[in-house]
């Protein structure tokens, strides 16, 4: 961890609020109810847009829109970022660790950078204990990218706008570039259902805006 600190800020790169508006994101999580949803131009524009893993745009551009303001991911689901395009880390492994000292080290070697490392985001681990024990009062293994990227951001945002959240009818979290086999997504260690009730409570209490898609 002191590596990682002597290689990135320690106050976390964050705008100031805009004086008289609110700031607003749009999370995108990487459900199929995207597709022909036509979410695309109203994702774009909201000020921050918010990716997870290897969610992304090209060829899905009319549903889930070409901008990526930010992008949350692990090692194991990182891609390609451009160069303007805030990675944010979340840590809980020593892979995760080792992994963002990797990248964000100066690598001649390298030809493209997976990210561009000065914009690097790297989330605190109680952070995510914290939406662990607390939102999820401890079910299952422990909260998913998705569920922690919307806690972020209603954190950095003023106005979130969720897209892209909900099992299929067989309780997949089946994703809209693939097409999976029936029942071997699941919701892979992740409690889905309590992360479901507690986003559908935030819609009821007009605390975040959710689109249910198609
Ligand atoms: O599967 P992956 O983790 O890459 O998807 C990003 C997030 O989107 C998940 O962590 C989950 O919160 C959400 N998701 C969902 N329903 C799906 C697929 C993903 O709610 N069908």
């Amino acid at each position: 961890m002191s590596r990682v600190f002597q290689l990135i800020p320690a106050n976390p790169p964050l705008e100031e609020s805009i004086p008289g508006r609110c700031r607003t994101c749009a999370v995108v999580g990487n459900s199929r109810n995207l597709l022909k949803s036509k979410y695309g131009p109203l994702i774009d524009f909201q000020d921050y847009v918010i990716r997870i893993n290897m969610g992304h745009s090209k060829g899905f551009e009319a549903d889930v829109g070409n901008r990526t303001t930010h992008q949350v991911m692990y090692p194991e689901s990182s891609s390609q970022l451009d160069n303007t395009t805030r990675p944010v880390l979340f840590t809980f492994k020593m892979r995760d660790i080792q992994w963002i000292i990797k990248n964000i080290s100066t690598q001649p070697s390298r030809k493209k950078p997976l990210f561009n490392k000065d914009l690097v985001m790297v989330v605190n681990p109680a952070f995510m204990r914290n939406i662990h024990h607390v939102w999820l009062q401890r079910k299952d293994y422990y909260p998913s990218t998705g569920f922690m990227s919307l806690v972020l951001a209603l954190h950095i945002c003023e106005e979130v706008h969720v897209f892209g959240f909900g099992a299929d009818s067989d309780g997949n979290w089946s994703h809209y570039w693939a097409n999976e086999p029936k029942n071997e997504v699941k919701t892979g260690g992740h409690p889905g259902n309590v992360e479901f009730e507690m986003i559908m409570a935030l819609t009821k209490h007009k605390v975040i805006e959710f689109y249910n898609g198609r």
